[in-house]
């Protein structure tokens, strides 16, 4: 898993605290990434203690250790709703109800999973916090589309960087079979403009901002306090 700046502790705070709002026949999105892999083992410690859950994961990853916590998994593609989803995030702007994901190249799975949420609750740590955003936007690409999306990301204003892989030679590739391109536009002040233009890209399959999909945001400190606050 990547590492992210935020203190352990402060993720694992925001990650539980969020878990704990999961109740008894909730169909649950599981989150993809360091913060939100807190509240898949604070679900399975709840199952083991008799809560009846089902989860839906957002990637490999998600996948693997709700396996591992015995967090009960339904497909993806048998979904269309859920009731909460837990997930972290990149980067958080609270004024503008805007996210940029995608850290772990998991964004379209995730954006399906949480925009399909009754409750989507964000799990982070105080380092995520950035009004405006001014974090690089990842976009997942049609591998042969990538020329063509580096065009018009350049036209949209940003600078297109190809996701190298870790461990392996060349970029990375998603769940999806697909390439990511990180897309930094500088600060972004207006957040659902960028977000429909990218959208409207042949090619992208999707991309990193989620913006007016949250609902409420779990801030963990290093101390194990968390801060709540409705988006
Ligand atoms: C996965 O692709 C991402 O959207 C993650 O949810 C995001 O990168 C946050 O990850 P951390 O909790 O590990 O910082």
């Amino acid at each position: 898993m990547k590492n992210t700046e935020g203190t352990e502790a402060a993720k694992r705070a925001a990650g539980e605290a969020a878990a704990a709002e999961v109740t008894d026949g909730d169909l649950v999105g599981l989150g993809t990434g360091s913060t939100a892999a807190h509240a898949i083992r604070r679900l399975g410690e709840r199952v083991a203690d008799g809560l009846a859950v089902e989860g839906v994961a957002t990637s490999y990853q998600s996948r693997a250790l709700a396996r591992e916590v015995g967090v009960p998994l339904v497909p993806l593609a048998d979904v269309g709703r859920v009731d909460v989803a837990i997930d972290g995030a990149d980067q958080v702007a609270t004024g503008a109800n805007a996210l940029v994901k995608g850290g772990g190249a998991a964004h379209a799975r995730e954006k399906v999973v949480d925009s399909a949420a009754d409750r989507f609750l964000v799990v982070a740590d105080g380092a995520k916090l950035a009004d405006p955003l001014a974090h690089p936007v990842p976009v997942e690409v049609l591998p042969d589309a990538l020329a063509r999306v580096e065009r018009a990301v350049e036209a949209a204003g940003g600078a297109p960087s190809l996701r190298d892989a870790e461990r392996k030679d060349g970029p990375v590739v998603t769940d999806n079979g697909n390439l990511v391109l990180d897309c930094d536009f500088g600060t972004i002040d207006d957040p659902a403009a960028l977000s429909a233009e990218l959208s409207g890209v042949p090619g992208v399959v999707e991309h990193g901002l989620f913006v007016g999909l949250a609902d409420e945001l779990f801030v963990g400190g290093a101390d194990g306090d968390v801060t709540r606050d409705r988006l």
